[in-house]
């Protein structure tokens, strides 16, 4: 009763006090953020006998997944290697780096070797079928696609691919940090090499990019490196 008649007595002093709760919540949510950020690098060092468990692989594949990509389209599929005698082979044709020997796990983002209205058609059914919208909706749409990108060039659809597996590797690189698992963004291989290894044709797929996963080796030189970055006062220009 006597807490009730103090709330009431003193309710507009409270008030004031919301904003800075508000900041108080906004600082320990965006602090470990950018800490998870700065806490992550190129790792170059895996340790060997550190794998990622099977739920924090899932995590790493629902999140590839989940990766924005224009038109919704998801032009992209994931190979996962853990296969050590695979991963040894992969070395000489990544430049010799050792990651994608040592890390627990290798991710190769590969694009669609052809955006054709099948695989378009596809995506339409999936949004009729998941949000239940009638198909007299979605033709428009979905014709539009089709004509569109059967008059560009394949050379233009492939960079477009290209493009959206960099955005699912953003996505990764984050999801890494915020998961405590260390990753190396490589883009040192051979893709046509990797294809062949993989037999990715098979599977109507190219490599795009690769990142090794996994954990850092207490030795790693690397990790104690300050991050080298430009000012963010020299990166962003605000228009007020
Ligand atoms: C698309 C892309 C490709 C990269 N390729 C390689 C690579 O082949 N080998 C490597 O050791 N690091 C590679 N890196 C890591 C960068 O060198 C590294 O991210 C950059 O120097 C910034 O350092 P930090 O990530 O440790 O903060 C790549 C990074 C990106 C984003």
């Amino acid at each position: 009763m006597l807490f009730t008649l103090l709330i009431a007595k003193y309710y507009n002093y409270l008030l004031l006090l919301v904003p800075l709760h508000f900041k108080f919540v906004n600082d320990i949510m965006t602090k470990p953020i950018l800490e998870k950020l700065q806490w992550r690098y190129a790792t170059k060092k895996f340790d060997r006998n550190k794998d990622l468990s099977e739920e924090k692989l899932q995590i790493l594949k629902e999140s590839f997944n989940l990766t924005a990509t224009s038109y919704g389209l998801q032009p992209l599929k994931m190979v996962v290697i853990s296969n050590p005698e695979l991963k040894q082979k992969l070395v000489p044709l990544t430049m010799q780096q050792a990651q994608v020997n040592d890390a627990s796990h290798v991710l190769v983002l590969c694009t669609e070797t052809e955006m054709n209205s099948d695989f378009i058609e596809k995506h339409f059914n999936r949004v009729e079928a998941t949000r239940n919208t009638p198909k007299e909706i979605l033709e428009p749409f979905e014709d539009y696609l089709k004509v569109t990108f059967s008059e560009k060039e394949p050379e233009i659809i492939k960079q477009w691919m290209s493009k959206q597996a960099y955005l699912a590797m953003g996505n990764l690189l984050t999801v890494c940090a915020m998961e405590d698992i260390d990753a190396c963004p490589i883009e040192g291989f051979e893709p046509e090499k990797y294809d062949e290894l993989l037999e990715l044709d098979k599977l109507g797929l190219q490599s795009v990019l690769v990142l090794a996963v996994g954990y850092r080796a207490e030795d790693d030189f690397f990790a104690s490196l300050a991050k080298v970055r430009r000012g963010v006062d020299d990166v962003i220009i605000e228009f007020n």
